[in-house]
């Protein structure tokens, strides 16, 4: 794992940016993983300022999203195939329905999480993750105690995570979903390269557990210390404990 620490969110966001240019330099029809959470929120601004400068474009690109909660509406701002059209797809010049994820208002979960997966494979696999962390070490929404070889599947998120996220849902915890779909450890782990992000205080002791401690599923992103090709971008403050 290459970990970097930098002069803070903005550096970050330029070599996040750095790394999809490169990609989509030399394939421009590369498959991006994309998060949502609000670490990302400053690469994707990057990369529509490099889009808008004519230094890269999304229009052969695809793209999958990492999670997404269940049962919201259609048209709910936090549903995050809303977010990530409002953050970085409807902002760049990606084809239609070029970037899609896991559907959260599927009558069958189970047969979306398949469906889903194979979609990512029938793609020829993810070239770059982007990815967050959230406080108690979960990436994606693979909550601690998930299988380091799991696969996308329904998830219930842990007190933690709801509580973290209720500052989407003007504060309210009993508006977070309580059930999610998450691409899995074992999936995430597939792709060819993970960029994962970290800013603030907030992120100190589950960034310490994924450079410094042990592979554990009581720290699900630790599995990426067995990823040959992880970048983790980190500002002094998540940096903090190291
Ligand atoms: C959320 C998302 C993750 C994200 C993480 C951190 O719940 N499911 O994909 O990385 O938690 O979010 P943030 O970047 O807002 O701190």
């Amino acid at each position: 794992m290459e970990v970097v620490i930098t002069s803070g969110a903005e550096e970050s966001a330029r070599l996040a940016a750095d790394a999809i240019e490169q990609l989509l330099g030399r394939k421009p029809d590369a498959v991006l993983g994309l998060a949502t959470g609000s670490t990302p929120l400053p690469t994707y601004d990057e990369l529509v300022r490099r889009q808008e400068a004519g230094r890269i474009s999304f229009s052969r690109a695809r793209g999958f999203t990492l999670d997404e909660y269940i049962g919201l509406p259609a048209d709910h701002p936090q549903r995050y195939r809303n977010v990530i059209d409002r953050e970085l797809v409807g902002r760049v010049d990606f084809a239609p329905d070029a970037v899609t994820g896991p559907d959260g208002l599927a009558e069958d979960l189970q047969a979306a999480a398949a469906a889903y997966e194979r979609a990512i494979a029938e793609a020829g696999g993810v070239d770059l993750q982007i990815l967050g962390i959230g406080t108690n070490g979960h990436i994606a929404f693979n909550e601690p105690g998930s299988s380091l070889a799991s696969r996308t599947r329904v998830q219930p998120l842990a007190p933690q995570t709801r509580s973290d996220n209720a500052r989407f849902f003007d504060g309210d915890v009993e508006a977070v979903p309580r059930l999610c779909f998450t691409q899995g450890l074992g999936t995430i782990m597939e792709a060819r390269h993970l960029v994962l992000i970290a800013t603030g205080e907030g992120k100190a002791k589950a960034v310490q557990q994924l450079v410094e401690g042990a592979v554990s599923a009581s720290w699900p992103a630790t599995i990426m210390q067995h990823h040959p090709h992880a970048t983790v971008l980190l500002d002094g403050a998540a940096a903090s404990l190291l």
